[in-house]
């Protein structure tokens, strides 16, 4: 839920903490803060808002200093879990006498209970978070032992989530860095070293990553890298090759990072299906599933668990799973799944779909599952991410990296890869080749489609604006287009701030329908797939209390076009992909509202894009 980078090597360390800061920022951005190794000792500098704050400060009061110069330091841009987002709060956080800084990633749930046994033995604490417990709790252990050993010694005291990266002004050569539940990445660069939680820090450095495990603790110089387990045992991590560049982390002329994505979404879609189509057995081809048919046979039920739009790509994955492979499925809010004590058995498969693979509530659902026996499998944008490994099978996106904090692209490729595996269910079950190679043929469509879409760019725009000021809006939908209709809802509201509001077409009348009048839009997916009938009905529900009805039509729908407002014409297509049209259809509309409102795009407030926090 937040930045951290790290830097050891021959280069000034400023030169990569702040840059990667830059790149880490849709990760939280409500404080930011660096220290760095210099000949007096460690130099700390922190501020709250905006990563452009830290660097104002850096050049106002370390140009020209030792600070400047050094050549090991670290770095951290906050999304707040304990504290609100003040200077004081923001890290580095020092121990009690300011020997020591770390960085911290995650929640220490046991904060109190340790700041509590620090404090009767007089430590003073300047900060409300519980970052500052652990730097305080390692210093203290660090006065006994070697550092490794007091981070090791205070991993065995705390629990909760960390990602952590740990500088000391005696040893201004070396990072000492922890992972446990939130990400952490190692780049091996030419002569020196650099941490984050994200690669995309990394990217421009170099493209070989070490992704530690949980309970990993390394110590990193400028030439090597020495990673070991908590308790102190050394142990090997294979070097991974990241697959984008720097310019894919880049906003490549795009206005926003989110519109970039939105258009990316026709090559992104033919990554998630690269050589997983099999048109000779009208199946598809997922490796890293690792389940042969036998096994395949044997899932009685699918159980879907994720967050936020994830979610509501499960949703879409349920229809896929029971209308294709006749699988009894169900989709379940990771959260309520993890508290509930699910009942599970061997013969159930836990699918986690998460973009970035580190959703606390999603990644404890995963713990759960496995608890209780059942199969997993992970559905992942983020390599090597947490909720990927946990699974230890499932089918990555390579949707490449989704910077924007609103999901789109990774939306669409979950959709794809759902029906993938679906699609490979069903052709161990009852589905005939010929209509698995139908199916084939329609998930090969869906980049083509999207790209005509787009090109409906202007027209989805206008409709925006003719509507963007609007405080409350509507977005109703059946069948496969139902969780389309949550999911547009979603978009709206985290990135313009308007009130927006998901439904089933069908429910609307049972109360929703009261809210109507003419200042509350309704968007109605009525496409011409099943449910379009019933939709016509619905629409006619909703001009009845004069609400301005915004319709998705299928080109050419002239009954539709003639009951609405207006209409956002999208190509014929089937209706097991046409969620798909329907979900960049829906971006767009809400993209341009909140550039029509001047919001925040990329970085809406409140919000970070990877939620490692319950
Ligand atoms: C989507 O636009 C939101 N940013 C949010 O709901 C997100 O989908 C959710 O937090 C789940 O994230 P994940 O896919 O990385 O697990
Ligand atoms: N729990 C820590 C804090 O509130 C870290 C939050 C984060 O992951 O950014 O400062």
């Amino acid at each position: 839920m937040c930045g951290i980078v790290g830097y050891v090597g021959p280069r000034p360390a400023l030169e990569v903490l702040i840059p990667g800061l830059r790149r880490l920022e849709y990760r939280g951005y409500d404080s930011a803060g660096i220290v760095v190794a210099a000949p007096g000792g460690l130099r700390v500098l922190k501020t709250p808002g905006k990563i452009q704050r830290l660097e104002e400060r850096v050049r106002a009061e370390w140009m020209g200093t030792s600070a400047a110069g050094s050549q090991c330091g670290i770095a951290h841009t906050r999304w707040a879990t304990h504290g609100p987002p003040t200077e004081v709060n923001a890290h580095p956080h020092t121990d009690h006498c300011g020997r020591l800084a770390i960085v911290h990633n995650g929640i220490i749930e046991n904060y109190a209970d340790l700041k509590r046994q620090l404090e009767a033995r007089g430590h003073v604490f300047t900060s409300q978070t519980d970052t500052e417990v652990l730097a305080h709790l390692i210093g203290v252990l660090a006065e006994e032992n070697d550092v490794l050993s007091a981070i090791c010694a205070a991993l065995r005291q705390v629990e909760g989530t960390l990602g952590v990266a740990v500088v000391h002004a005696d040893h201004p050569d070396r990072i000492w860095v922890v992972r446990r539940g939130s990400p952490i990445v190692l780049g091996m660069g030419d002569s020196e070293t650099i941490v984050a939680s994200d690669a995309a820090a990394i990217v421009a450095h170099t493209n070989r990553v070490i992704y530690l495990d949980d309970d990993d603790v390394a110590i990193v110089t400028a030439g090597s890298i020495d990673v070991r387990t908590a308790q102190n045992v050394p142990v090997s991590r294979q070097v991974a090759q990241l697959d984008w560049d720097v310019h894919t982390a880049e906003k490549s002329g795009y206005e926003h990072f989110m519109l970039k994505e939105i258009f990316e979404q026709p090559e992104a879609l033919r990554n998630a299906m690269r050589g997983r189509l099999d048109p000779a057995t009208g199946s598809a081809k997922l490796g890293g599933l690792a389940m042969d048919p036998r096994e395949i046979a044997q899932v009685r039920r699918v159980v879907l668990v994720a967050c936020g739009t994830s979610l509501h790509a499960g949703m879409v994955g349920r229809l896929y799973f029971e209308d294709l492979a006749d699988l009894p499925t169900s989709v379940e809010q990771a959260a309520e799944f993890r508290y509930r004590n699910p009942i599970l058995s061997p013969h159930d498969l836990v699918v986690a779909i998460s973009q970035s693979g580190e959703t606390a509530d999603t990644l404890a659902a995963v713990r759960e599952a496995r608890q209780k026996g059942a199969a997993l499998a992970g559905i992942c944008n983020v390599v090597g991410s947490t909720i990927a490994r946990e699974t230890g099978r499932g089918v990555y996106l390579h949707a490449g990296p989704e910077i924007g904090v609103a999901s789109t692209k990774a939306f669409t490729c979950q959709v794809v890869v759902l029906l993938l595996i679906a699609l490979k269910f069903a052709r161990c079950r009852r589905l005939c080749r010929e209509e698995g190679e139908r199916i084939g043929e329609a998930i090969a469509s869906t980049p083509d489609l999207v790209a005509r879409v787009l090109e409906r760019n202007d027209r989805i725009a206008a409709v925006a604006e003719k509507y963007a000021a609007a405080r409350d809006v509507f977005f109703i939908g059946r069948g496969h287009l139902y969780p389309v209709a949550l999911e547009g809802a979603l978009k709206l509201k985290e990135i313009s701030y308007a009130h927006a509001e998901g439904y089933h077409a069908a429910e609307l009348k049972h109360g929703p329908i009261a809210l109507l009048e003419p200042s509350v839009p309704v968007v109605a997916l009525a496409l011409d797939v099943p449910g379009r009938d019933k939709m016509i009905g619905n629409i006619q529900e909703c001009r009845a209390r004069h609400a301005p009805v915004i319709a998705l039509a299928t080109d050419g729908d002239s009954t539709i076009a003639s009951m609405v407002e207006d209409v956002i014409w999208l190509p014929p297509c089937s209706p097991l992909v046409a969620p798909i049209p329907a979900a960049v259809a829906l971006q767009l509309l809400a993209y341009h509202v909140a550039r029509v409102r001047g919001c925040e795009i990329d970085q809406p407030r409140n919000l970070a894009k990877s939620v490692t926090v319950e």
